[in-house]
């Protein structure tokens, strides 16, 4: 079904940059990533012809999580400026057009955070019940490390963390913490921030009386009872007024949400939410650990992918990603390190012209692979470690280093390779993370001289992608599910058509042409491949443009 455009629907029409900050560009050399950087680099930002940013938290934390433990919701972490030079950001990408989104982290904060210090104080102080305590815990599993429950002495209690110990759980049934909640949002759209990606925020609203969960997943017990939770929607719509009276908008992370509970956030009379990033395409391979892992399928991807588009289609609006500071890198995970360029730019077009909003993480736009390190002591995220110690611990310590190498969150958080100068550019001096050693071939300096670099061919797709309604608010279909190597799927407006065609194969092959395309000749557009012909060389892409149909 074709889309039609609304008066808030204006980031349908817009692709965002996605910045890790600590890894993004060190502008006062301390070698680590600043707002310093961020806004030496606004105007490469916006030459990739995106419109807008997003930020992964940049508030004070202990960075156990790496921002994601946020011990102060209202301010900058020291490391990366102060309210000021983020003041100075904003304003300089609102004047170059660009829009920026926070990170919202309310599912939990820091246990350094001064409600949590308060809380864990006694049970009849003012932030006593911020967060959810327990005499006894339950069965829940935490995914970031073993059970789900802290004892503290001082209450003789046990807190709750679903994610890291130090990450414990607000209690989103106070309403003294939601009205905390939308102070928070009022002072950055106060600001003048123009929206949040909101952290895990269908895990925000817990059964009542905690039961003892099934197993679901490793390390996943309990998931059913937080998961799309009973008073999920009544505590979004609270927030979403705030947001109404703003002109912004709010894009979820729906850890393992189905497109059918999506539907509730994103349409009807609960709608809460503008967008979703959903995880299905992300279970085509591994998730954050190989305890899943699999070789890929392209037609487990190209499923999650169809199944999302065909459902929001004419009803919602997807957000689109392949790549965030959750997931390895997709070249080495979905592509080939060996045919970087071609795997590279294919990878591009296989998502930046589905219907929906595209994200593109830091990096991502020169092909950036991952890292393999030596040891597991050289990893720094807190899931990575603890997966390395709790899952396939029969295997050898090497097979098992292997499968960090292959899943690590680790590999999307190096330091952005701006050139081939020492620390890849990224800062004078030595990163607080390793540098990927392929940076002397891999670097933004070395693609912006090269036209048919992976670099350019983003800038060629989003340039496509802006300029083409079809593209923007057209109907999605895909050709050939069953096909193991080919992605093929077309986007239709009016009399237009725009077909895509994506080989994930490291072998020539011959794509079919489907039924209703056949005695048609379609223009071609847009190739990662200077020839065409009759096969599909490795990797290659192709955009043709189809009139009257
Ligand atoms: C989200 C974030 C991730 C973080 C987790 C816990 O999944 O994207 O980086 O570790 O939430 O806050
Ligand atoms: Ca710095």
């Amino acid at each position: 079904m074709e889309q039609t455009e609304s008066k808030r629907d204006w980031y349908k029409k817009m692709s965002f940059y996605q910045i890790w900050i600590r890894s993004f560009a060190d502008g006062n050399g301390d070698g680590i990533g600043d707002l310093y950087g961020v806004y030496d680099k606004l105007p490469y930002i916006k030459s990739l012809g995106v419109d807008g940013i997003w930020f992964s938290p940049i508030y004070p934390s202990p960075n156990v999580v790496f921002g994601y433990d946020i011990s102060d919701y209202k301010d900058i972490h020291p490391d990366y400026g102060d309210l000021d030079q983020f003041k100075k950001v904003l304003g300089k990408a609102h004047e170059m057009g660009l829009k920026v989104i926070m990170d919202l982290v309310i599912n939990h904060t820091s246990d350094e955070h001064p409600w949590f210090l308060e809380s864990k104080k006694s049970k009849d102080n003012p932030y006593s019940d911020y967060y959810i305590w327990r005499d006894k815990p339950n069965n829940w599993d935490s995914l970031f490390e073993g059970e789900a429950w802290e004892y503290v002495g001082e209450r003789d209690q046990y807190y709750l963390h679903i994610f890291a110990k130090k990450q414990p759980d607000l209690n989103m049934d106070n309403p003294k913490v939601r009205q905390e909640v939308k102070d928070i949002m009022r002072f950055w759209l106060d600001m003048g921030v123009d929206g949040f990606r909101e952290d895990v925020i269908n895990f925000i609203s817990k059964k009542e009386g905690l039961p003892n969960g099934l197993f679901f997943l490793p390390a996943a017990k309990g998931m059913s009872h937080y998961k799309d939770g009973p008073h999920i929607h009544e505590y979004l719509s609270e927030f979403r007024k705030v947001c109404d009276e703003y002109d912004c908008f709010q894009l979820g992370e729906g850890p393992m949400t189905t497109v059918k509970s999506a539907m509730n956030y994103l349409t009807g009379p609960t709608k809460s939410l503008d967008m979703m990033f959903s995880f299905d395409h992300m279970m085509a391979d591994c998730l954050y650990t190989e305890y899943l892992h699999r070789p890929f399928s392209l037609v487990k991807l190209k499923k999650a992918f169809t199944k999302w588009q065909k459902a929001l289609d004419g009803k919602g609006w997807n957000a689109l990603y392949m790549e965030n500071h959750d997931h390895p890198r997709i070249i080495s995970r979905y592509g080939s390190e060996h045919f970087h360029r071609e795997s590279g730019t294919m990878l591009a077009a296989c998502y930046l012209f589905q219907q929906g909003t595209p994200f593109i993480y830091q990096g991502q736009e020169i092909g950036m692979t991952n890292i393999k390190l030596m040891s597991i002591d050289q990893y720094v995220d807190v899931s990575s470690i603890t997966n390395y110690h709790t899952y396939h611990l029969k295997e050898d310590p090497e097979r098992r280093l292997h499968r960090i190498h292959l899943s690590s969150r680790d590999s999307a958080r190096t330091p952005v390779q701006w050139d081939d100068s020492e620390n890849a550019g990224f800062s004078v001096a030595r990163p607080w993370f390793y540098v990927n050693p392929n940076y002397k071939k891999i670097n933004v300096a070395k693609q912006e001289k090269d036209p048919d670099s992976i670099l350019n061919f983003y800038r060629k797709c989003l340039e496509l992608r802006k300029g083409s309604e079809t593209l923007i608010y057209g109907s999605y279909n895909e050709f050939f599910p069953k096909d193991p190597s080919i992605y093929m799927y077309e986007r239709c407006l009016g009399d237009e058509s725009y077909l895509i065609i994506c080989s994930f194969s490291r072998l020539p092959v011959k794509p079919k042409k489907p039924e209703k395309y056949k005695g048609m000749h379609g223009e071609l557009i847009l190739s990662n491949y200077k020839e065409t012909g009759k096969f599909f060389k490795p990797f290659e892409t192709r955009v043709y443009r189809y009139k009257n149909k």
